[in-house]
């Protein structure tokens, strides 16, 4: 089964065992709204909050949303039943399980058959609800690409920062920031690239994780800046004050998004008969050929999922 792939620029974070937070996120222009079971929701909070979880898929209004349940990890004792009340309460109102801390690629498949016989059980389309895996300690970083490919479910890869910070003894607490005495680059650079050359492998949309200081969204901006110009797709968002700047960060600038649809327009107009069939060609003072068409897409994609319309528009030459 192809899968689609959704606009998931801002991912917002939401306690599964709060009524108040999930009442509130309905309404907030977050392209991803993910339901906590895991870390911010208490041991003692865990039962009632699935409970609580089903109540709200079901109930609705969550418009064009991306609806994620995040469910603890296999490590505890929590995982089955956290999968099987919310996919057998909500399976048709749900549209992915957020795996966390996830190590090796068996545990994607543990979740695959698990969510599977749900489905066969309850007559739900089977694989219909995807997978998205948290890359959060280095076992799960140097298998990732095993990860990956470990089910067609899986549909995104994310970076969690702070559980990974604290499972390689990074010397620092601020998460997204540079470790203090770090000063030759970016420490965070090569687990980026690793998920992202995974996720860009095997067709998986990467995601950054969570910038702590919920305040200051001008330091949000710088940080989720460096993953999205490396070809990030996402971060996640803590509080409604940085949805419109990961909505922003991730989008293309109106002029970038113009340009790279009127790279398509004109490339296809010189590639065809009416156009000359050129395989290369000049767009203003540019040249273009198929290498800038590929490049052209990813904009335009990223574009045309985030609803932007078109301004400049390029027209063919008069014959
Ligand atoms: C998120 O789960 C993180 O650990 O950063
Ligand atoms: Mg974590």
């Amino acid at each position: 089964m192809s899968r689609t792939l959704r606009a998931r620029r801002s991912c917002l974070a939401v306690p599964g065992s709060s009524q108040k937070f999930i009442d509130k996120a309905r309404g907030l222009p977050a392209d991803q709204v993910f339901l906590d079971l895991e870390d911010a929701c208490a041991p003692l909070a865990k039962p009632d909050a699935r409970k609580t979880i089903v109540a709200a898929l079901n109930e609705g209004g969550w418009g064009e949303k991306v609806r994620v349940v995040r469910v603890n990890d296999w490590t505890t004792e929590w995982t089955y039943r956290d999968v099987t009340e919310v996919v057998e309460g909500a399976g048709e109102n749900l549209d992915a399980i957020m795996l966390p801390k996830v190590q090796t690629p068996e545990q994607v498949v543990a979740l695959d058959l698990l969510m599977t016989q749900i489905e066969k059980t309850l007559g739900y389309e089977v694989g219909k609800i995807g997978i998205e895996a948290q890359i959060e300690n280095a076992l799960g970083l140097t298998n990732v690409n095993a990860i990956a490919t470990a089910s067609p479910r899986v549909e995104t890869i994310i970076f969690g920062p702070a559980d990974f910070m604290a499972s390689i003894n990074m010397k620092s607490l601020v998460v997204g920031e540079q470790p203090p005495g770090y000063d030759v680059g970016d420490a965070y650079h090569h687990i980026l690239m690793s998920i992202l050359m995974a996720a860009r492998a095997h067709d998986k949309q990467a995601i950054d994780g969570p910038f702590l200081q919920i305040r200051d969204v001008e330091a949000f901006q710088r940080v989720a800046g460096r993953s999205a110009a490396l070809g990030f797709d996402g971060k996640w968002v803590l509080h409604p004050g940085q949805i419109d700047a990961a909505n922003e960060t991730f989008s293309p600038s109106q002029e970038d998004y113009d340009h790279a649809e009127n790279i398509l327009d004109a490339y296809e107009y010189f590639t065809s008969e009416a156009g000359g069939r050129k395989g290369s060609a000049m767009l203003g003072d540019e040249m273009i050929d198929e290498a800038s068409r590929k490049m052209a897409l990813v904009i335009s994609g990223k574009g045309r999922a985030a609803g932007m319309q078109r301004g400049d528009k390029w027209t063919p030459p008069e014959a």
